[in-house]
């Protein structure tokens, strides 16, 4: 660690300020406050103890007294170098990172919850919990942000008072007058509610995100480095591209119990490409996967986030890119020993014709000499000709007897199982638009533009006959013919004309930011409007259609986060 640089005036009165408010030194601990976890990293006491001292040599003030993600602790070190002049070379910080991740972490169960944010899921999150405290914290930042942290009660009271010492708007935006939940009518018969939301939320958030729990103290006495080398069976699906099968290695770096290096093929099979990449991943906690594949095709560069099963056999997650990491990959890696692996079946779905058709069964170490006796589809499947086999991909040629019953059949090849991974119709009852709402931004001028992804999924209507109950059967992703539709909020709505335009991948571009002098009041290029998708399915003459809202809004001119935990 580098002596910190000396300080401008204006950051020593914010320091005095934070010093007076919020003592960085503490005395001894109170008995009733809830210990310190202890830091034995003598980098961390070196590079962070300078502010954060206490009598203790082990218990450094704030540090102590909160566990998070990975990308919790670096956001944290991230404001203290851009706002509390700390300096560090990135090296150090790294390690700090880790130590803190590994020591001062999540247990899985804990951090499932808030898995969409670091995930970076565009997803509509509700936090059930408590609406109030939802309504008080995600005004600014994702709710997924505080689900990821565990404080003790005087934690959550500093961080609120963070908030208002270094950003003074939050108390107005989130918090007083306009404060969405302080200034409700009471309900009938309810006691006015005087507690200030700010209070209220630290109440909830300390009972019921404490910095002690059972979960966090059985999995860091039991948490070990995950022994992840090998060979790995990739499945998956990229909205916008279809399925995705492949295969990964797993090396182990040398002198290190929590670094690897990867090798991936993944194959594309709607489009029939394949893309080869290899990346680098760090496993902290002994479960969260952070990595980044440095190919130089932009194709290929990923960002991976994932959580490692417990047993080491599976490990899932989404990797991503794109400038608002949008561009996803919903990914399983299933482990690959000596015996085959089934990680599914594209098509999915096989209709009940007599007719012949072919299938794929992806996996890994499929038998070279496969035979058609080899291959068990299940009850009314039957499997004429193994076409072509190598270790990932074997082509059969099946015919699906008329009146089979329709439902999901295991597929087997000996003692591999890919578990309901093939599914038996008669007909295409419904498609769906996946998913059901998106969000994009127009740019390209100033700021990237924020695209968007749509599937469908065709579906059955299940052995009830009625659709959307629990038993509709899912026939996997079509490829339908994509379009958009106005969708009429205002007289005269003509966004369709000017937020931009989808592609027949499903591929929506937004158009570009900025006044457009040719729309009317020199608009913005932004509005809504409906994703069509129309699908013919195979034997029916009933064209199906499905729509998605989508919401074209404007550039998203300020940005809190950066994600470079694989780096
Ligand atoms: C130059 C002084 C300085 C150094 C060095 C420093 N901090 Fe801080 N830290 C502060 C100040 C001031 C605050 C209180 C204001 C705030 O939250 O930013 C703080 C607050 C914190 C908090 C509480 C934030 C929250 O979310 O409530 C954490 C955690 C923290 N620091 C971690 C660290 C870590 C880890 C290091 C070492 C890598 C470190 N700090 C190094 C000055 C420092
Ligand atoms: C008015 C906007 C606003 C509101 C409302 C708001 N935050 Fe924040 N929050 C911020 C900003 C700005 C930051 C600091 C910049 C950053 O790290 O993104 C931040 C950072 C944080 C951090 C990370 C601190 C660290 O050191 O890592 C936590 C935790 C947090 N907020 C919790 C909350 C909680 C809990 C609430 C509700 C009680 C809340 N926020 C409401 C704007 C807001």
């Amino acid at each position: 660690m580098q002596i910190p640089k000396p300080m401008t005036i204006a950051t020593r009165a914010v320091l005095v300020l934070f010093a007076a408010w919020m003592p960085l030194t503490v005395a001894a601990q109170t008995d009733e406050a809830p210990a310190g976890i202890p830091i034995e990293s003598p980098v961390v006491v070196e590079a962070c103890g300078v502010c954060h001292a206490t009598d203790d040599p082990q218990i450094l003030s704030r540090i102590s007294y909160r566990r998070t993600t990975p990308e919790g602790w670096q956001q944290t070190i991230r404001r203290m170098v851009t706002l509390n002049d700390m300096v560090i070379d990135p090296d150090e910080a790294r390690d700090i990172v880790r130590y803190l991740s590994n020591d001062l972490g999540l247990a899985p169960e804990e951090a499932r919850a808030g898995a969409f944010e670091v995930e970076r899921r565009l997803i509509e999150f509700e936090y059930e919990a408590d609406r109030d405290t939802e309504a008080t914290c995600s005004a600014c930042h994702s709710m997924g942000r505080i689900l990821n942290q565990r404080r003790t009660q005087e934690e959550w009271e500093l961080v609120v008072a963070m908030h208002r010492g270094y950003y003074p708007f939050s108390d107005r935006q989130g918090f007083l007058e306009n404060g969405m939940v302080g200034r409700e009518p009471p309900a009938e018969g309810e006691t006015p509610r005087r507690r200030h939301p700010m209070n209220r939320a630290i109440d909830h958030l300390s009972e019921v995100f404490p910095l002690h729990t059972s979960a966090w103290s059985a999995w860091a006495a039991n948490v070990r480095s995950p022994q992840l080398a090998g060979s790995w069976a990739v499945s998956g699906r990229q909205p916008g591209r279809g399925p995705v099968f492949g295969q990964m290695t797993v090396t182990a770096v040398p002198g290190s119990d929590s670094e690897f290096t990867t090798e991936t093929t993944l194959e594309y099979p709607r489009e029939g490409a394949t893309v080869a990449h290899t990346g680098r991943a760090i496993v902290y906690t002994g479960f969260q996967w952070r990595g980044s594949s440095d190919a130089a095709a932009e194709d290929a560069a990923w960002r991976q986030v994932m959580f490692v099963d417990r047993d080491w056999r599976e490990i899932s997650g989404r990797w991503y890119r794109g400038a608002f990491d949008e561009i996803g990959l919903d990914v399983t890696l299933t482990r690959v020993d000596d015996v085959p692996v089934i990680t599914g079946v594209q098509p999915r779905g096989v209709r009940t014709s007599g007719r012949e058709q072919e299938i794929r069964i992806h996996g890994a170490n499929l038998p070279e000499m496969l035979s058609a006796a080899d291959v068990d589809l299940g009850a009314g499947v039957d499997v004429s000709e193994v076409v072509s086999v190598t270790p990932g991909t074997a082509t059969v040629r099946v015919t699906v007897a008329d009146g089979a019953i329709v439902g999901a059949r295991d597929v087997r090849i000996g003692r591999a199982l890919g578990a309901g991974a093939l599914v038996v119709y008669d007909q295409v009852d419904r498609i769906t638009v996946d998913p059901p709402r998106g969000m994009a931004r127009v740019g390209g001028v100033v700021i990237p533009k924020q695209y968007e992804y749509f599937d469908t999924v065709a579906w059955h209507d299940g052995p009830d006959g009625e659709s959307g109950t629990a038993d509709d059967l899912n026939l996997g992703l079509v490829e339908p013919t994509w379009s958009l539709e106005e969708y009429s909020a205002t007289y005269g709505d003509e966004d369709l004309r000017f937020v931009g335009g989808i592609d027949q991948a499903g591929m929506f571009t937004p158009a570009v930011d900025g006044p457009n002098p040719e729309r009317d009041g020199n608009r913005n290029n932004i509005g809504d409007v409906w994703v069509v998708a129309a699908f013919m399915p195979e034997g029916s003459d009933t064209e199906l259609r499905a729509r998605a809202l989508l919401i074209v809004t404007v550039p998203l001119y300020m940005r809190f986060d950066s994600w470079e935990m694989g780096r």
